[in-house]
């Protein structure tokens, strides 16, 4: 397949709220192609119920987000990246709001609701439960209102072009047909990797794809064993691991055992609104206490009327389970939510790859440390967003754009696939199950070893030759599922959403990060 190229002044790989923000930032600069592996949007922003965390209201503070944030991320958070975020945030967000975002407001003060570890109420919140798609419409009617910005839907990347170590496009596959886009700078925005585990609240998008094509193109990684773990996802055999919002228990749901025992106070004082981590290990430990598969959301104390307003995506989608949350308590589960590590990025955005930059849940700033603040991420998205967008402009202005071949990491020839006659169905519903059993919740040096194991079958074939999406997704996959592996091999500790239960303690080098990067082994890294 000979490819057609194209040159554009900065390509954006990802169309969720970071990709958007920083193609917004971007666009009196240049042009900008957008792509987006699926369609316009179907990002993870759009799945995003709880809210967005601000310190605007009267009775909040950004020290006190600060502090929050630092706390939930057990010590390991970038502090000047948390400062940066929660100082910033109020101004994008009302940036935001004057571009045409709608929050749920108590008369005409906005509402603002409180999720697990905040000790404020400082969540905005859309249409009761569906804050993400509201900031993605706007940022969407936005991005449209500028004719720099184009959209490539559908374009699914295979691989970072780089020339003498410096980012210079990417190659991309489009209805069956490479493009080869040259740019001066490349933002990904590719968002997270829940999909590599068999529980996930993740669109089927999340393929951990923007983490594995910088990896290939020489990027460090950075804390990779750090998967944050929803505590509350609907366990409903045949049903999805649908989310149920923090924010419920922010609004006084409570969690009970299958015994109907309300189990949190006795395992923190802040029982159901400890940080995520805390709560999701004190679900697994009832779990197998009571030798059941899932634990009971129960929200049937709460006023009926107040619940469907407040939770009515939430409300509509667990009827077609035949579960009424106004009236029966819900069976939930944790599943895989959010990864905090990713391509390692300065305050600007910027990776260890000139040219290349990565703003959102693919990137890791440090931001989130080891357990992110609920709410947290479309913040990090928006606000980092646009840092990301100022910064690839300062560089753009000296970056040549190329438009010779390039070599890209992976070579697009013709020829059969790598992959033919092999059952990708097969190795792509193994990988998550492996996943979730030795590199989930609780992680062990054996069942660490167990998974390696497992993924080194596979080594062989990432250096392949492969044809569609479907192909390269199970590539990345496989990629992404040992840089988790073998920083979580290499944390020989826990912390935040790493829990170990051979070294249940913080020691030795705890406070340090892990990073990979390919040719080398995994290593520490300040
Ligand atoms: C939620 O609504 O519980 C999710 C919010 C988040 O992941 O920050």
């Amino acid at each position: 397949m000979k490819p057609t190229t194209k040159t554009v002044d900065f390509l954006v790989i990802g169309g969720g709220v970071a990709g958007l923000r920083a193609a917004i930032e971007l666009a009196s600069e240049g042009s900008i192609i957008v792509l987006t592996k699926d369609k316009a949007t179907e990002s993870t922003t759009g799945y995003a119920q709880g809210g967005i965390a601000v310190a605007l209201s009267d009775e909040d503070e950004v020290c006190v987000h600060y502090d929050d944030t630092i706390k939930a991320g057990d010590g390991l958070c970038n502090e000047e990246a948390v400062q940066v975020m929660v100082e910033k945030g109020p101004d994008y967000l009302l940036e935001l709001m004057s571009w045409g975002a709608q929050f749920d407001k108590n008369g005409t003060s906005l509402s603002y609701t409180r999720e697990a570890a905040h000790s404020r109420r400082r969540i905005l919140h859309s249409k009761g439960d569906s804050t993400g798609k509201e900031i993605e419409r706007v940022l969407i009617k936005k991005a449209r209102s500028f004719s720099s910005i184009s959209r490539y839907d559908f374009a699914f990347t295979l691989d970072l072009i780089i020339e003498q170590g410096i980012c210079k496009g990417a190659t991309v596959l489009r209805h069956d047909k490479i493009i080869k886009i040259f740019a001066r700078a490349v933002i990904l925005a590719t968002g997270g990797a829940g999909q590599l585990f068999s529980r996930t609240t993740n669109p089927m998008i999340s393929t951990g794809d923007g983490i594995a094509i910088a990896y290939r193109a020489g990027a460090r990684i950075m804390d990779m064993e750090f998967i944050q773990f929803h505590p509350t996802t609907l366990y409903s055999p045949g049903a999805p691991h649908f989310l149920l919002s923090e924010a419920m228990r922010g609004e006084g749901a409570v969690l009970k055992n299958v015994k109907g025992y309300r189990f949190m106070p006795d395992y923190y004082e802040m029982a159901e609104l400890a940080p995520r981590d805390a709560v999701t290990r004190a679900i697994v430990s009832e779990m197998v206490k009571t030798r059941s598969r899932h634990v009971y959301l129960d929200l049937t104390h709460l006023d009926t009327n107040f619940t469907k307003k407040r939770f009515p995506q939430i409300y509509a989608t667990c009827l077609q389970y035949d579960i009424d949350i106004t009236e029966d308590m819900v069976p939930v589960c944790p599943a895989v939510h959010y990864v905090m590590g990713g391509v390692k990025t300065d305050l600007g955005g910027e990776s260890s790859v000139k040219g290349l930059f990565a703003a959102g849940e693919v990137a890791c700033t440090g931001v989130h440390g080891a357990n992110r603040l609920a709410s947290n991420s479309l913040l990090e998205g928006l606000v980092y967003g646009a840092l990301t967008g100022k910064s690839a402009v300062e560089y753009a202005a000296t970056a040549e754009v190329s438009v010779t071949s390039g070599e890209t990491c992976q070579e697009e020839t013709t020829g059969p696939s790598s992959l033919s006659g092999v059952d990708l169905e097969k190795i792509r519903s193994s990988l998550r199950q492996v996943m979730w059993e030795k590199v989930g919740i609780i992680r062990c040096e054996k069942s660490l070893m167990a998974a390696k194991k497992w993924l080194s079958k596979y080594e062989k074939i990432l250096d392949g030759r492969f044809k569609d999406r479907r192909e390269y997704e199970l590539i990345n996959m496989l990629t992404v599922a040992t840089l988790v592996t073998d920083a979580s091999i290499l944390r020989k500790n826990s912390a935040g959403a790493h829990f170990r239960s051979d070294f249940k303690k913080k020691k030795g080098n705890w406070k340090m990060h892990t990073v990979c990067q390919i040719g080398n082994k995994p290593q520490w890294s300040d």
